[in-house]
């Protein structure tokens, strides 16, 4: 798919990954970018502004349905058409380790990370095949291919987002919506030190971090990019992997 003109939506858009995937959509000639995070999100607006598209926030929940068909109902409303859809908010155990996650938070985030995801997709098919067809990229993880007992509920969750991409495949054909998916190793955005409460990543991750150079968010920008281009890709699955660390 070509860029130019193009209305994206990308959740978790105030932070990281989604920021740098907005910001990407929009100096690659997307029309519309349309914003959906619970967190303040007028730097990302401003930077896909400066970048050249026209930037719409709009605060979503995206583990819930109403708030879901709102941010949908709002992006058809302004700009009428719907081509790309980047499913990328999540939610990990955050400083807590499995199985001392308050249960709120084990639901919240299935309900981040999988709920909205599904729901995202379901509630893209029909605005994507009115315009003639899009692309669903999801934000899994390399957790999604390893155990990871300290964080055992996030994990699970981006292993069902690859199954679900993968089940997903024949969307293609019937709407018009290839649905792919990328699994990002370690990257340097907030989710990695809020596993140590903030400022610095969790006992149990340190050893990875030391050992691997972390990504930047805009080496996953790149990937969903290049998912949203290549029409031969349906229902694939990339990973980004983390080099060792230098030195
Ligand atoms: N950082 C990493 O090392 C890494 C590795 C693999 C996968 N990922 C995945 O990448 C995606 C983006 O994470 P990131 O690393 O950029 O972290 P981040 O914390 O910078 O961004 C996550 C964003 O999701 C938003 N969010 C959380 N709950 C939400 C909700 N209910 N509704 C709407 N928005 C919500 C947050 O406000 C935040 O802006 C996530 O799905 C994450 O699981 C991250």
């Amino acid at each position: 798919m070509e860029l130019r003109d193009r209305i994206a939506i990308v959740t978790g858009a105030a932070s990281g990954i989604g920021r740098a995937t907005a910001i990407a959509l929009a100096s690659e000639g997307a029309r519309g970018v349309v914003l959906a995070d619970l967190a303040d999100m007028d730097e990302t607006a401003a930077a896909v502004s400066k970048a050249g598209a026209e930037p719409l926030p709009v605060s979503t929940d995206v583990s819930d349905l109403a708030s879901l068909q709102s941010l949908f109902a709002r992006t058809d409303e302004v700009f009428g058409r719907l081509d790309v859809l980047h499913n990328n908010a999540g939610l990990g155990e955050g400083a807590d380790v499995w199985p001392d996650v308050p249960p709120a938070r084990c639901a919240a985030i299935v309900g981040v990370n999988l709920t909205g995801v599904v729901l995202g997709t379901q509630l893209a098919l029909e605005p994507m095949k009115r315009s003639g067809g899009g692309v669903v990229v999801n934000t899994s993880s390399g957790a999604a291919h390893v155990p990871l007992p300290p964080q055992a509920v996030y994990a699970a969750t981006k292993a069902g987002v690859v199954h679900f991409t993968k089940s997903c495949a024949p969307l293609a054909e019937s709407h018009a919506v290839r649905v792919n998916c990328v699994c990002p190793g370690l990257v340097d955005t907030p989710m990695v030190y809020g596993t140590g409460g903030g400022d610095r990543p969790g006992d149990w991750l340190r050893p990875t971090f030391e050992a691997v150079t972390l990504l930047r968010p805009e080496d996953i920008a790149n990937a969903v990019l290049d998912f949203v281009r290549d029409d031969s890709q349906i229902a694939e699955i990339v990973t980004v992997g983390n080099e060792p660390a230098k030195g």
